[in-house]
């Protein structure tokens, strides 16, 4: 079971940035907390991270993984391009964030990927990555 873990833009500036909204661990200690829960659960994931949207479409077209979980960022609210991607590969998706989306400013509430998605997990800070890989485990047990 391989699991791609997508990091959209401003999310390697984890630990200095908003920590208010975004809490103090950087993007290296979540990744690797990850990766530590996946070896538990007997799963395989490799981290990406970009600030470009053609980053990320990118290695969205590249695949080669059974499930994704994605914390588009910013491009939750704007990007069609990254919807669409998701949509061509038919891999099944997660949708992540750190923070609550819905109670913050209104432009937020709104996702493109929540759509498509198997589910949106949102609020519970670095914790959010670590329901999503274990609603990803129950998922590709059950199918
Ligand atoms: C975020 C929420 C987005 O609205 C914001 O643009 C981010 C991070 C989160 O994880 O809470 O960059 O996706």
């Amino acid at each position: 079971m391989k699991v791609l873990v997508i990091h959209g833009p401003n999310l390697n500036m984890l630990g200095k940035r908003e920590p208010e909204h975004y809490g103090r661990l950087t993007l290296e200690e979540i990744d690797s907390g990850i990766s530590g829960l996946s070896v538990e659960l007997g799963m395989e994931t490799e981290s990406f991270q970009s600030n470009s949207e053609s980053g990320i479409v990118e290695r969205i077209q590249q695949g080669g993984c059974d499930i994704i979980i994605i914390n588009p960022a910013a491009f939750t609210h704007t990007s069609i391009a990254i919807r669409d991607a998701l949509l061509a590969t038919g891999i099944p998706v997660i949708e992540v964030h750190l923070s609550n989306i819905h109670k913050r400013e209104e432009f937020r509430r709104h996702s493109y990927v929540a759509g498509i998605s198997l589910g949106q997990i949102s609020g519970f800070g670095a914790e959010s990555y670590m329901l999503a890989l274990r609603a990803a485990k129950a998922h590709l047990k059950a199918v």
